[in-house]
């Protein structure tokens, strides 16, 4: 059955979410306070890079299921279902969640609110946000207990959110138990197709609801930061992160995916979770819980420095005056996203240590420059390698793992790669001549 809904916040998550949902059938309405961004929405321009997304948005603009606007009271109008995207980023100076943008969805729409209405959150929020902000949209709208405020964490991964919104691994829906429960019924109605496909629907508390996606995070920052922790012991012993990985993999209580050692993570998410999961178990009296997440995140900025380090070895102890190469700055491939990205602030270390550096990424120049306009940024891998004393990758873009060696050899000055991310074929750029130094891998192969 098609439902009328809003989505409140139209970045990477609400866009996503709103296309995936006409996408569905329903008649869905995006809506952003940014009048540019709900403008290129509209036009069938997806404002970030994000596969498989322009089509899904132009298919359902044309079919007129979806629309966009900047206007609340449309929204409060059109529709009684009503998700929240917006950002939940860290708080400048401290660890905590910023709640500032999810507590205004709440303020603005509560009031103009008349009938009945279900509220999926679906922002990544610290535990007991669900209970208050329902609490909160009763109390300041006209609909009160009419009003049912539910849970429904999002999952997707930047470069598949297309793929994980309509066909996730779970769903989880938190449900008030205070409530009616209209909410559950609701939610499988809209999710009606995709839980046919057999995904599981898990339907708990809003806690454990909330909890589940910051755990989730937390388990897999910790994963990125054993492994590079490994890395680092590897490093010391003169052993090799990678053959390990491969072999601590095959275990399948342990798994190969997400045991790549390199520069580490970033983007929008996993920091500003993993910080936000600690503040918020202090506050609750359980910080001694997750004092290890201090520790993940330590490693993880520790890689970066390390990175650094390597660069000033390859060009002789003194960055200053040396020209580098950097490929890649988005903090993950196939997006453009470079919120906390290692690739940009190992690249903005570099520069402040004296060295001339020039950026290349298939899709993430543009925003990189917007961050760091003082870093050079060049059309391609080639151009932003002319010149270099040492090459750094970054970020494993496809279009850097099949880089042919022999198409830089004659633009750079010294044939010397730190491979940041494990993601080229050492053997080959050996062979033909390179210096390569991979993360916590052998130095000397031969
Ligand atoms: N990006 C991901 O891969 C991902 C995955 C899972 C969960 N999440 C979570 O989803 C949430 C959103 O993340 P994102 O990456 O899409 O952020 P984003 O910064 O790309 O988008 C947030 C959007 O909200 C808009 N906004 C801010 N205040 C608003 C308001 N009062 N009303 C309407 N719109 C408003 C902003 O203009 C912006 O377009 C965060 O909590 C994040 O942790 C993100």
């Amino acid at each position: 059955m098609t439902v009328r809904m809003a989505v409140f916040g139209t970045g990477y998550l609400g866009a996503t979410h709103a296309a995936c949902m006409a996408e569905l059938g329903h008649e869905v309405l995006g809506v952003d306070v940014d009048g540019e961004k709900i403008a290129s929405l509209a036009a069938g321009k997806v404002p970030f890079y994000e596969p498989g997304l322009p089509e899904i948005l132009q298919r359902n603009i044309k079919s007129g299921r979806l629309r966009f606007t900047t206007s609340y009271e449309e929204a409060a109008e059109f529709a009684d279902v009503h998700f929240i995207g917006v950002g939940t980023p860290q708080r400048k100076g401290e660890f905590a969640a910023d709640l500032t943008y999810v507590e205004s969805v709440i303020d603005t729409l509560a009031p103009l609110l008349k009938d009945a209405a279900t509220i999926f959150g679906k922002s990544t929020v610290p535990v007991g946000t669900a209970k208050r902000l329902g609490e909160r949209l009763r109390r300041k709208s006209p609909a009160g207990d009419a009003l049912e405020l539910a849970w429904n964490p999002e999952f997707l991964r930047e470069g598949y959110a297309v793929q994980d919104t309509l066909h996730p691994d779970r769903m989880v829906l938190g449900i008030d138990d205070t409530r009616s429960g209209v909410a559950e019924s609701v939610a499988r109605e809209i999710y009606a197709q995709i839980i046919d496909e057999g995904v599981p629907l898990l339907v708990t508390d809003l806690a454990t609801a909330e909890l589940v996606k910051t755990a989730a995070n937390a388990f897999l920052a910790t994963k990125i930061s054993f492994i590079n922790a490994m890395a680092e012991v590897c490093e010391a012993a003169d052993a090799d992160v990678t053959v390990l990985a491969d072999a601590i993999g095959y275990d399948a209580r342990i798994g190969r995916r997400f045991l790549n050692a390199g520069v580490g993570f970033g983007g929008g998410c996993l920091p500003k979770d993993i910080r936000a999961f600690m503040a918020r178990a202090g506050e609750i009296g359980a910080d001694e819980a997750l004092t290890f997440l201090r520790e993940v995140d330590n490693i993880n900025m520790r890689r970066r420095t390390r990175v650094v380090e390597m660069a000033r070895e390859a060009v002789g102890g003194s960055l200053l005056g040396a020209r580098i190469g950097i490929l890649g700055a988005a903090f993950k491939p196939d997006s453009d996203d470079v919120r906390d990205s290692p690739a940009l602030n190992i690249a903005g270390q570099i520069q402040l240590q004296g060295a001339s550096v020039t950026v290349y990424d298939p899709k993430a120049n543009e925003n990189s420059r917007a961050i760091f306009p003082t870093l050079g940024y060049a059309k391609s891998a080639e151009e932003a390698c002319a010149g270099a004393d040492v090459i750094l990758v970054l970020t494993e873009w496809d279009e850097f793992r099949k880089l042919e060696p022999s198409s830089l050899a004659h633009t750079v000055r010294q044939k010397k790669v730190i491979d940041g991310r494990n993601c080229l074929d050492s053997a080959r750029w050996r062979d033909l001549g390179w210096e390569y130094r991979g993360i916590g891998v052998r130095v000397h192969s031969d």
